[in-house]
């Protein structure tokens, strides 16, 4: 595919800076569809990471010496930079927890357990990843929440017919941004919108948004929001919680111990102000550092940029997994590239999405496979599992192409 000057990234110079794209598996170049699942670090990210460790590791908030407060100083300059990078007023708003689940979980936990009562209403939508439906079911099994299921139309997009009755009483919307399964963009600001004057509380899973778009907390009009380091170029073990300062003020701690007390008697305790309220214990230190990292790589690149390419990859694989395999493909989702990110779910011929999977490992072609942590959506959808390709900004055409290949020779070693 040759290299037009009016691309969005220069993913030929961009793959330079991710040491793992330049591994072979199989005896092939390692092509890297499985962004939905977790990302690829760059070296900036690794050397951030391992730079900390070398020269400024101690644990935080805690000692007076000059690597206690180097490393203090490093995690609150994380927090600043994800603060900024999605538009929050104050880096009080911003929770580091372990993940995105435990970010929900957070919510769901002391917001949830102050605020319902039995015979409240929390309303879900079908394609909700599973971080956003158990934590309420098991707030369901202690206190009588009535949950509610905004449903689908033929194309995977939110069917809002009936939205105004759905939200009538609620005092929850929860909903994701983008799906993980179908790649369908929500319409987050109308949902929210709606949502707000019916008097619900809004919280909105932007796990695969917040790393593939530029995100701007006041426009998307949530109350709460939370998302993943690792699917944004950064490590594991950290995530964020995005709240409004007054409503995170105003919760009781999830976790309890150190670092998130001013003071602990034997007959109670005083929480610490935020964001250290909801941070009890050592915190992801270095994996913040690499998380501040991985923002500061996806701002040099712009996140307009980053929806650009990823708009321009999707038209490219949308037209051409079509055009070389007409009906014996069929892939979920919307079929508006702006109305999508860049994932395709596919189910091709009658393989079973693990085959495919396999097959396509033999030519280092890495893809996800199965329910996606999202089983009521696959019972939705009348399927068990499905086979998954994601892409982010170091994937381009010939990864595209890589996978089209592979299709075709699972088709023909499965063809008996
Ligand atoms: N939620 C991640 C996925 O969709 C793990 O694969």
């Amino acid at each position: 595919m040759a290299m037009t000057r009016d691309r969005a990234l220069d993913t030929t110079r961009l793959r330079q800076d991710f040491p793992i794209l330049g591994r072979e598996v199989n005896g092939h170049r390692l092509v890297y569809l499985d962004s939905a699942g977790s990302a690829q670090k760059p070296r900036q990210v690794l050397d951030a990471m391992d730079d900390f460790y070398r020269r400024s590791y101690a644990n935080v908030h805690r000692g007076a010496y000059t690597l206690a407060n180097e490393a203090s100083e490093a995690l609150e300059s994380a927090r600043e930079k994800v603060a900024h990078f999605i538009g929050a007023g104050s880096p009080n708003e911003v929770i580091f927890t372990k993940n995105a689940t435990e970010a929900m979980n957070l919510v769901v936990n002391s917001w949830g357990r102050a605020n319902l009562r039995d015979g409240d209403v929390v309303v879900l939508t079908v394609l909700e990843h599973h971080a956003n439906i158990v934590p309420w079911q098991i707030l369901a099994d202690q206190i009588e929440i009535e949950l509610r299921w905004v449903p689908l139309d033929h194309q995977g997009h939110l069917d809002l017919t009936a939205l105004d009755e759905l939200v009538d009483g609620a005092k929850v919307v929860s909903f994701s941004a983008m799906s993980n399964v179908l790649g369908t963009l929500t319409p987050v600001r109308r949902i929210a919108d709606a949502a707000r004057a019916a008097g619900a509380m809004v919280m909105v899973d932007a796990c695969q948004f917040v790393p593939h778009n530029p995100t701007d907390v006041a426009e998307l009009g949530a109350d709460f929001i939370a998302f993943s380091a690792h699917k944004m170029c950064g490590p594991t073990g950290i995530g964020a919680l995005w709240g409004r300062e007054a409503m995170l003020d105003a919760m009781p701690p999830f976790l309890g111990g150190g670092s998130m007390i001013s003071d602990v008697r034997l007959d109670g305790f005083t929480p610490a102000p935020l964001p250290h309220k909801f941070e009890a214990g050592t915190p992801p230190i270095a994996e913040a550092v690499g998380f501040g990292a991985a923002v500061d790589y996806l701002s040099a690149l712009g996140m307009d940029s980053v929806r650009r390419h990823e708009v321009e990859l999707t038209s490219y694989a949308l037209r051409t997994l079509t055009e070389r395999f007409g009906d014996q493909i069929a892939i979920s989702g919307p079929s508006e590239p702006a109305e999508r990110g860049g994932v395709f779910s596919l189910a091709y011929r009658d393989l079973h999405p693990h085959d495919i999977s396999q097959v396509l490992d033999e030519r280092a072609v890495c893809i996800r496979a199965g329910h996606h942590c999202a089983k009521p959506l696959m019972r939705y959808m009348g399927v068990g599992a499905t086979a998954r390709a994601s892409v982010y900004v170091y994937n381009d055409e010939s990864d595209i192409d890589a996978l089209s290949e592979g299709l075709e020779a699972a088709g023909e070693f499965f063809a008996f």
